[in-house]
């Protein structure tokens, strides 16, 4: 009488850890699937501010008149954008199609800063422009200071 009852344990075991097995899969899929959608999230981001800073580059360091009522909505993006670029960076979203290097959670204090520091400088470039200032290149040159300040060290050139 044993041996059945030892059998019937026996598949109840294997089909639960049949499916656990399969749960853990699909949730460990969906898992990635956030996590590179978070990726994408930040990427969108990050190029949307190197868009605008792009724009801004047209007017104020190429001249073209055109469109220099929009330098404060270029400027306005990026002051936002950049108000937590960490927040952009959640840990585990380090793998995958991304630039990211390691070393941001390894050092995230310092990527706080250099994230605050891009922060700052769009804000100055943004106060520069609403006080009319005719010389934006000084300002708009330390905001891309601050990128490449960010990217030398913790963005992985390909
Ligand atoms: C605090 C760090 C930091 C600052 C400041 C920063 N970036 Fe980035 N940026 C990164 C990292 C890290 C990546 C790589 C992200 C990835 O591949 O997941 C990146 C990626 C990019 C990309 C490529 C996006 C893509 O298509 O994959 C562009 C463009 C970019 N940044 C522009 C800028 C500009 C312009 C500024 C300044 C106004 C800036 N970034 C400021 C860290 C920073």
């Amino acid at each position: 009488m044993q041996q059945p009852a030892r059998l019937v344990r026996g598949m109840c075991f294997g089909i639960a850890l049949t499916l656990g097995l399969g749960l853990g899969a699909a949730a460990q899929v969906h898992a990635f699937e956030e996590i590179e959608a978070k990726i994408d999230y930040r990427q969108g981001a990050m190029r949307a501010i190197g868009g605008n800073m792009a724009s801004l580059a047209a007017v104020i360091v190429d001249g073209v008149e055109d469109y220099r009522d929009n330098l404060a909505l270029h400027a306005r993006f990026i002051v936002d954008m950049s108000r937590d670029i960490p927040g952009l960076f959640p840990e585990g979203t380090d793998f995958g199609e991304t630039n990211a290097l390691p070393a941001i959670w390894e050092n995230w204090e310092r990527y706080e800063q250099l994230s605050e520091d891009t922060h700052q400088a769009a804000v100055r470039l943004l106060e520069a422009i609403e006080a009319g200032e005719a010389n934006l290149g000084p300002r708009f040159r330390e905001v891309g200071q601050s990128c490449t300040a960010c990217h030398d060290d913790f963005r992985h050139r390909d």
